[in-house]
This record gives structure tokens, sequence and C-alpha cells, in this order.
């Protein structure tokens, strides 16, 4: 008999704790091909689309449940003039990309476009607003003409340009990464903007809006503190934190053919979430020991170099079991922690970093990543019990990560779902589980390769697929199974 080298054992929590469904977030940044040439492709394009919005992508993300989806930057938003983007396509101004490549845009993919794209979607919108080079009223314009049901100026505009209700927008992000693109400010600065900027922000809709403070990057324990202790607690819903999976700035290192050494400091750097959440979140209870101000890590993901021979300023990346390994890893991070992490935004969506989803032409492939969030899409909404783990360390020059994670939740009917990561390239783990009731039954299914480095291709679009799990043998509240190397799972169990 084996004997397990990971334990786990699940349990109720004292207090109840959803996870959030925007958890499950994206992101859609004017940056390389993720609109134009990615979700956007025009009216006139022979590629099937809704109002010039690809159908495959929309299929595609319609099967994750996507909850939300953020836009229109990214770094991009600070420099972004919404009103260049209504009205009629014909008549509307240009715009010179600077962060992202330099190039010019046409403006074609507006306001009504993506507010009309997430309906479709069935997706909250999550506009990020232009602090960084905007001013106040255009903020509030942008608001009164998204928002506003009654007559206004941007009311009316909105009318006159086709649509007659609002869209009723909630999640506003006031500003994106204050401390580097969107003005390189100092935290007591930007505290005192983002309370300027969110004086103005009510009273356009019926509801509340949810106020999201641009947050810090990464470890950066001090703009967290500033922020909690310089902006009134009634006046913000959320911080922001942004944190990569980047091995090293100037030498990132490529998205397929990698070392073991590059995987594992990949890694490394995803599993510093744990700590950046238990962190920022000390810091945050100390101003606010309810927890009323909750953190929204609005971009996540892996960023290597781009791939040989496309534009740098495109950030276009192939997606790797590594990368299915981020999104497992991460995802069961966020929901161990959802009282806390509310929201969270892979970045991005389409053709950019981490993405979900890859094009070229009229082709579209889905990622391991994409899979991944597809597979954990159940625990949206999910009540999340507590997981107490014993795993060994994955290690690699002296340095140890461990090597299982997990989360598990409950939904309204009962069904309890457990998802797995196994990180290590090479060695299966042979895992125990103490589900905490007996289930009669359970479904499982599990997303691997062959090597860490494999992928899916525009030629072997199916290389990497999520395939069924039956291997695990359950006995009552007693699961037994062996996870295989550098895989995810999901299971599944039907109550007694
Ligand atoms: O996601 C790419 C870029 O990374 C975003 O524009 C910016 O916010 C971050 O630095």
């Amino acid at each position: 008999m084996s004997v397990a080298q990971t334990s786990i054992v699940l349990a109720e929590p004292a207090k109840q704790i959803k996870i959030s469904k925007h958890i499950y977030g994206h992101f859609a940044e004017h940056l390389g091909r993720c609109i134009y040439d990615g979700f956007y492709v025009g009216e006139k394009s022979t590629i099937p689309n809704t109002a010039g919005v690809r159908n495959d992508i929309i299929e595609a993300l319609k099967k994750l449940n996507i909850p939300n989806l953020r836009w229109p930057g990214g770094c991009f938003a600070d420099t972004y003039h919404w009103k260049d983007g209504v009205g009629p396509k014909e008549n509307r101004p240009t715009i010179v990309n600077t962060w992202w490549g330099g190039v010019t845009e046409d403006n074609s993919f507006g306001t009504h476009d993506f507010l009309n794209l997430c309906e479709i979607l069935g997706a909250e919108p999550y506009l990020s607003a232009n602090v960084g080079s905007g001013v106040v009223q255009e903020l509030i314009d942008w608001i009164q003409y998204t928002n506003f049901g009654g007559e206004s100026p941007m009311s009316k505009w909105r009318r006159e340009n086709g649509r007659a209700q609002p869209w009723n927008v909630k999640y506003w992000g006031v500003g994106n990464e204050a401390w580097g693109c969107g003005g390189h400010m100092t935290p007591e600065f930007y505290a005192n903007i983002y309370r300027q900027y969110a004086t103005y922000m009510n009273g356009w809709s019926g509801m509340p809006l949810y106020k999201i403070a641009s947050g810090a990057s990464s470890n950066d324990y001090n703009w967290t503190e500033v922020l909690m202790k310089n902006i009134p607690h009634n006046m913000v819903d959320a911080l922001a934190l942004h944190h990569y999976s980047v091995i090293d700035w100037s030498d990132k290192g490529p998205a397929t053919g990698f070392s073991e050494k590059h995987y594992f400091a990949t890694l490394e750097q995803a599993w510093m979430m744990d700590s950046l959440i238990i962190k920022h979140g000390a810091v945050m209870d100390k101003y606010d020991p309810k927890n009323k101000v909750k953190l929204v890590v609005d971009e996540w993901g892996g960023w290597y170099d781009v791939e040989p021979g496309s534009n740098p300023g495109f950030l276009y990346q192939q997606n790797t079991i590594r990368d299915a390994m981020i999104a497992g890893m991460t995802l069961n991070i966020f929901n161990n922690h959802a009282d806390r992490v509310v929201m969270a935004n892979l970045a991005q969506a389409v053709n950019v970093l981490q993405a979900v989803v890859l094009t070229e032409g009229e082709k579209m492939i889905l990622t391991p990543t994409y899979h991944v969030m597809e597979m954990y899409k159940v625990h949206q909404e999910g009540n999340l019990l507590r997981s107490k783990i014993t795993t060994p360390d994955y290690q690699l020059d002296g340095k140890k990560i461990p090597v299982v994670s997990v989360s598990a939740s409950k939904d309204s009917t009962g069904i309890l779902t457990v998802t797995l990561t196994n990180l290590h390239p090479s060695k299966t783990q042979e895992t125990s589980i103490d589900l905490g009731a007996a289930y009669k039954a359970y479904t499982g299914r599990v997303l691997a390769g062959s090597s860490i480095q494999d992928h899916n291709s525009f030629e072997q679009p199916q290389r990497v697929i999520p395939k069924l799990f039956k291997s695990a043998k359950l006995n009552g509240r007693e699961l037994k199974l062996t996870i295989p190397a550098a895989s995810v799972i999901v299971l599944q169990f039907e109550a007694k």
C-alpha cells in the first residue's frame, strides 16, 4: 500500500465565505492584438462576427461563464479619452498607442462596442478611468454617459448614438498603476487625487458605484499603508493589486522551450501571490479591522519574452503547461482568500501575455490556461471550505515551493468541488483527502501534458485538453488519488 505524500483535510469554516464569481474575471487592453485583430475584426470582416467582435471568441468566453471584463487598460487607460470612441465611426479621431508599439488606432472600438460586448457575454464591465492624463470632468461625463437614465447632456448624446437605456456600469477603476505608467505618483499624492475623483463619482444611477483605487505593485506594502491611512474608507470599496509571474524584467525567458530553472522561478513568483495577499491584508486590517475594503487583483499572470518575430510592444506569447500551473495555483490561492479577494483579472484575455485565447487570421485556439479557467468555473459563487494541507516541497537550487495546492467549495445544491495542482515537473503525488463528510460518487477531469512545455498551436489545437479522471478511490469521506506530474485536476462530489 502506498503512503500518501500529500494529505488534505477539508472542513466548514467558522464563518461562511462566498467565492465571488468575479475572481474569475478577465482583462482586455488596447495592447497589441488583444482588441484590434483579436476581439474586434470589424463588421466587414469575413470572420463571423457580431457587431465586429469575433463569434468564436464570444462563444469561448461564454463557456467560461466570464463574470467581468476590464477595459480599456492597463497603461493605455491613462491615455484614453472615451469621447473619441463614440459616435459615427468614420468621424472618430485616431489615437497613437504610445505605451504599446506606437501604433495608430482608429477608435472604432469604443464605449458602445465594449459595453454591448459585455451584455452579449453576460459579463459585468469594469471600466478603468483615465486619471493620469485626464480630468475629473471627463470621468464624471463617462459615468453620466453610461449610467444616467434622466435628461442630461451626456445621456442625450448616448441616445443620439443609438443607446436608449443606460448600461449601469458598477465597477470603476480610478486610474491604473498610479505609481508607474498612471502618472508616477507618490502614494500620498495619489491618495489625494483619488479622494478628489471619488467625490464626484456617485449619483448617476440608482446603485452605488464600486470604486477601486489603483493599488500596489507586488510587495509595495507602503503603497497600501498610505492609501488605507489617507483615503476615508467610505470613499473606496477596494484597492487593486498587480503581480506578474516574471522571472526578471530584463531577462524574462522564453514562453516555450524554457528550462526547469525558468519553470521553477516562474512558479515561485506565482506562489508569492499567497504571501502578498496575506501581507497586504495585514496592513489593511490595521486600518480597517472589519475588512470593509477589499482586494481586487486586477492584473495577474505569467509574463515572458514575446514570440520571436512578433512586435516587442505587442506582448504576444505562447501558453504552456507552465501557465496551466500558474492559473491552477493562483485560482486556488484566490479562492482560499475569498474573504479578502473579491475580484481578479487575468492579464489578458486574447493574444496578450497569459491569454486564454490566441488567434491567427480566421483561426482561434484555446490555451491550457483557458482549460483551467473552464475547469475551475464551478467554484464561482460557491461557499469556501477550509483546506488544511500537508505536502512536500518542490525544491530547486536550495529554494522551495509547496508541490500540491488545493481549494474546495460547496455549491447551493451541496455539490463539493475540489481543485488540485501538482507543480512537480516529473513526480506524481500520492494524495489522500478527508472530505469532511461522506459522498456517494465523484466525477473528475485532469489537464496534463507530456512535458511542461506542452502547448496548443494552430497546427495542433487539441494537444493539451482536459481528459476524464477516473482513477481516484472514494470510500465514504476518504479519497485517495495519484496526481500526475505537472497537472491540474477538478473533482466534483455528489452528497449521499
Ligand atoms: O498588462 C500589461 C501591462 O502591465 C498593463 O498595461 C499595465 O497596467 C501593467 O504594467
